[in-house]
């Protein structure tokens, strides 16, 4: 290939990378959830009542969609909600807007899609509830790449046991600790994990005797 060719193929690369990028970086809003995750979701809820930020093509099967010409954050929430907010500085009202009313009552049950932007001020507002990292990146839409971020699912007012069937094989699980480990004390051994002076080593002694964290 000619020096000229290449140039022309490297610039081709590079504009429809750049198209990508915009199209599909995090400051979009049109991330719709893959069928993967909106299958198991189905299941998990046993039906979804509301998708609060839907896309023009409602690709979330529920009962109720507020799209942006409701404007979601306006609308009283109710019944088993699941949200896949829009993604960049927008979702901080959308997590807040998913609080607010679960702790109003109007929500009985929410799971929400959103980036693992654990080092974030909304996703510690989060913080409390149990969260589900998805194992590898998702596809969504109608991307052709996978996500350049990885997925976290927190699930709201839905018994861990029930979540952990749908997602257990795709997502690694984690629940906050229980109100009685934060409020143990020390030298309190009633819960296997509750913290009693010195980390232990409580696993099994191996044939070269105890490991040592
Ligand atoms: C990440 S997409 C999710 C789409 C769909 N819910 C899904 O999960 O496939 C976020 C959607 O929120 C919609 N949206 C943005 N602002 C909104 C608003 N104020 N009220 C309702 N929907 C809104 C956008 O149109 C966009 O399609």
């Amino acid at each position: 290939m000619t020096a000229t060719r290449e140039t022309r193929r490297r610039e081709a690369e590079a504009g429809s990378a750049r198209r990508l990028a915009v199209h599909f970086s995090s400051a979009t809003a049109e991330w719709t959830t893959p069928p993967a995750v909106l299958t198991r979701v189905v299941q998990c809820l046993g039906g979804i009542d509301l998708d609060p930020c839907a896309d023009a093509a409602c690709t979330v099967p529920a009962a109720q969609h507020f799209t942006p010409a409701d404007d979601g954050l306006a609308q009283w929430w109710s019944g088993r909600v699941y949200m896949n907010p829009p993604y960049g500085r927008p979702i901080a009202a959308w997590i807040g807007k998913l609080l607010n009313e679960v702790a109003a009552g109007h929500v009985s049950a929410a799971i929400a899609l959103v980036p693992a932007r654990t080092d974030t001020a909304w996703f510690r507002r989060l913080d409390g509830w149990p969260v589900a990292f998805w194992h590898g990146r998702l596809r969504f839409g109608q991307a052709p790449h996978a996500a350049p971020f990885p997925s976290a699912v927190v699930w709201i007012r839905i018994p861990v046991d029930h979540f952990a069937a749908t997602f257990g094989a795709v997502a690694t699980i984690y629940a906050p600790l229980p109100d009685a480990v934060a409020s143990s004390t020390p030298g309190d051994t009633s819960t296997p994990w509750a913290v009693s002076g010195p980390l232990q080593n409580r696993g099994p002694a191996g044939p070269a005797g105890p490991r040592v964290l």
